[in-house]
């Protein structure tokens, strides 16, 4: 895979101070509901707290509000180094309850973008659901397996898609439904830990390239062809120190999420380049470019 390297002007492109304004009363500020404000009215220290949401792995007294919004301004930050449309169209596989894509959707685009989805768990859907309701720009949630996104939309339809904390996603469903765990059903968190496991199982054992390979890299095939030549596909992963030595947590292969699936991606022949964003660091965060021509 091609490698670009982008200075941006912003150097890093994420400096906790700008981070900090863009969720206390910027970009993203306006975007939060009045619940997502009230929550972060009540956080003690917020500069602190957007320092340490900035670290990997995140500190053990991460605040949950200031995390979700500050993964709300990296996105936004990387859409605005990469300029795609105000008007973009937005695909983000494996959403859950999580708003921090949509939130930077909404902010870069002043509510002009156009967001999908494609995800499976309802519960966490309904969750989801009562967080957006506020948002200008039109939302849609496709109730379905990712990797019959190719049947949902057209080739060349999106500017945009983000694996927004996805990879860990798509490997411990692709681990867990042949085990007979129905991962539309459940409810994920309480029954995540079996799901980690039995994916720490299959690494162990060799077995992620029969089941967990295929699942992923057919995923983000797809996704290069439903974006047109000149968008961008964005991977992120993050962890927590709270996993560090934990027994049953399979911390080398989280840790390396994303270097793993650039290293697929290299030898998949997909038309993709990486740009390389200063700041970024590309143990936790990828961009990838859809090739032209
Ligand atoms: C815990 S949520 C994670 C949300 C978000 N990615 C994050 O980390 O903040 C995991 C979601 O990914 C969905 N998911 C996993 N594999 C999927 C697949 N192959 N197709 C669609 N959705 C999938 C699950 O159904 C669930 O709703």
């Amino acid at each position: 895979m091609r490698s670009q390297t982008r200075q941006g002007p912003w150097v890093p492109l994420w400096p906790a101070p700008r981070v900090t304004a863009e969720i206390s009363s910027g970009a993203i500020y306006r975007c939060l509901d009045a619940a997502a404000r009230q929550e972060l009215a009540g956080v003690v220290d917020i500069p602190a707290k957007v320092a340490g949401a900035l670290q990997q792995p995140k500190p053990l007294d991460i605040s949950m509000p200031v995390l979700n919004a500050v993964l709300a301004a990296q996105y936004y930050e990387v859409f605005e180094a990469l300029q795609p449309p105000r008007a973009m169209a937005v695909y983000e596989p494996c959403v859950g309850a999580s708003n921090p894509v949509i939130l930077a959707c909404e902010a870069y685009s002043g509510g002009q973008a156009s967001y999908l989805t494609i995800n499976l768990n309802r519960p966490l859907r309904a969750q989801l659901q009562s967080r957006i309701g506020h948002l200008k720009m039109p939302i849609r949630i496709i109730e379905d397996n990712a990797q019959r996104a190719l049947e949902h939309l057209p080739a060349g339809s999106l500017d945009v898609a983000c694996f927004h904390h996805a990879v860990n996603d798509i490997l411990q469903t692709a681990v867990s439904e042949p085990r007979g765990m129905d991962t539309t059903a459940v409810d994920w968190f309480p029954n995540e830990r079996q799901m980690i496991e039995w994916l720490a199982e299959d690494a162990a054992a060799g077995r992620l390239e029969q089941r967990g390979r295929p699942e992923l890299m057919q995923i983000i095939g797809d996704a290069v062809r439903l974006v047109r030549p000149g968008g961008y596909l964005l991977f992120d992963h993050w962890n927590w120190c709270r996993f560090i030595g934990v027994a049953w947590f399979p911390w080398d292969l989280f840790y390396n999420l994303i270097p793993m699936t650039r290293a697929w991606i290299a030898v998949s022949g997909l038309p993709l380049s990486e740009v390389r964003l200063d700041g970024v660091d590309p143990q936790w965060f990828m961009v990838l470019q859809v090739e032209r021509g």
